[in-house]
């Protein structure tokens, strides 16, 4: 959830038209096999993910020095292939790979831009499972993002504040960065003792010898690339697991500890008002990271343990959190879909309020409606945001949620419940798309539903009320 709103844009990679892309990648198959696509195919982020393979597990070991914010890093990727391959691509930026090998034999591979393009040294054919390693090294440097604002491995003054949404996580390791593939993860990372390394999931070990202090983490549900995150810093830590049996592991910077405590006191009664919403919460570990991080401007929902970069506020708890069904555990499949993401975490922060003595959701969405013709508002619709600049925008978050609230009101509260639920439970640790969504909504009420979402996700300007 944005702080604040981002100034400059830039339009970086999401001018590229997709074919481009395919077909540098696809260019001159040699036999045996072809080439893997050097992305997944999203208009909005054309270079994000790759093609032929998919990733079930990184085992990512790293070592970070706080002051030289230098980076070493060994990734083990467990992959299959999608078709037969002689060539494929990682996600990286930056950093200098020194070695890669695919099932224990040194392969090939340049650097193209944010692609690391490995050349295994015999095909692979469709449909093989095989082991990746790169190692590699570096100061990781954050990517500027097509709205202007910074994600990736971002350097604080105590360790790193690492957030990878949509396009950082390879900054920090070589991966299939599109949230179509999604993956479990061992995370270990080597800091300074003192300082404390943070990543998804639960802690399977820790231990200190010779002044550094190892922490290995452990998130066995799949995960999205940018969700990833090994964020460092000087750490209170707090650890219990609720009434509902969820660990909980807390990261606070002691410069945000009175601020944050009295919000992440909360923690266990959103997520119990959540279930009671959404369905049972996806995981077994929760928590939050609380950096001191000036300058980021937003909190990202880091699986199972969401980021802030300040201490937040309970609305950002709970939006946060909310992500956690919306986002994390049902994923996207294309960027344009982000209002499945941000629209649902915002509407349910409206709901928060409505049943915790605030404004009733409705008050929220009239308010908003009063808003002028002209008002960033209205500037695009939340189903089609038209690039990647535009991903993070107002239309994204509260229209997003106007249109799940029309739906609210067109459906009635029992379905739209039951709606939402089935959404969480039918997709869970996959993807959705609107598609999908518009038609569960459609079948579980038995109403027509289309014109209501053209009007609300798909029309430009502002709607007029039905
Ligand atoms: N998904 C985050 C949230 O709304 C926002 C991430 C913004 N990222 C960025 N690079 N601006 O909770
Ligand atoms: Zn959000």
């Amino acid at each position: 959830r944005r702080a604040t709103t981002v100034p400059r844009r830039r339009a970086v990679l999401a001018t590229v038209p997709v074919a481009l892309a395919a077909l540098v990648g696809a260019a001159a198959p040699s036999a045996p096999g072809t080439a893997g696509a050097p992305g997944a195919g999203d208009p909005y982020f054309p270079l994000s993910g790759n093609g032929g393979y998919h990733v079930q597990h990184y085992d990512l070991t790293l070592r970070y020095d706080i002051t030289r914010r230098h980076l070493d890093g060994t990734a083990v990727l467990t992959a299959r292939t999608t078709q037969r391959l002689n060539r494929f691509d990682l996600d990286l930026t930056g950093l200098t790979v020194t070695g890669v090998t695919v099932d224990r034999t040194p392969a090939a591979f340049r650097r193209a831009g944010q692609e690391l393009v490995v050349t295994p040294r015999r095909s692979l054919p469709a449909g093989r499972a095989f082991r990746i390693a790169v190692t590699y090294q570096g100061t990781p440097k954050p990517v500027t993002d097509p709205d202007g604002s910074q994600d990736g491995w971002i350097p604080t003054d105590d360790g790193a504040f690492v957030a990878g949404e949509p396009q950082g996580a390879m900054t920090w390791f070589p991966a299939d960065a599109h949230p179509k593939d999604k993956a479990s993860y061992d995370i270990t990372i080597t800091v300074p003792q003192g300082r404390t390394a943070v990543a998804n999931g639960s802690l399977a070990a820790q231990h200190t010898a010779q002044g550094r202090t190892t922490f290995h983490w452990r998130e066995d549900r799949p995960m999205a690339a940018y969700l990833a995150t090994a964020t460092i810093g000087t750490f209170q830590v707090q650890r219990f697991t609720t009434r509902d049996g969820i660990e909980v592991y807390n990261a606070v910077d002691p410069r945000e500890a009175s601020a944050a405590a009295p919000v992440l006191a909360q923690l266990p009664s959103v997520l119990a008002w959540e279930s009671r919403l959404f369905g049972p919460y996806p995981y077994r570990t929760a928590g939050a990271i609380v950096d001191h991080a000036p300058g980021i401007g937003y909190a990202l929902e880091t699986q199972t343990r969401p980021l802030y970069d300040s201490a937040p506020d309970l609305t950002t708890l709970v939006h946060e959190s909310a992500h956690q069904w919306f986002g994390d555990s049902v994923s996207l499949t294309t960027w344009k879909d982000i209002w499945l993401n941000e629209g649902f975490a915002t509407y349910a922060e409206w709901l928060y309020t409505e049943q915790h003595g605030g404004d009733s959701a409705q008050k929220t969405f009239d308010a908003l409606y009063a808003t002028p013709p002209g008002d960033a508002l209205w500037a695009y619709p939340p189903g089609d945001p038209g690039s990647g600049k535009n991903i993070f925008g107002k239309p994204v978050y509260a229209r997003g949620a106007m249109a799940l609230h029309e739906l609210r009101k067109a459906v009635g509260d029992r379905d739209f419940f039951r709606i939402l639920r089935d959404w969480a439970a039918q997709h869970r640790d996959g993807h959705g798309t609107t598609a999908q969504f518009t038609q569960l909504a459609e079948r579980a009420s038995g109403k027509r539903l289309d014109g209501l979402f053209h009007t609300w996700l798909f029309t430009r300007g502002k709607p007029n009320r039905a």
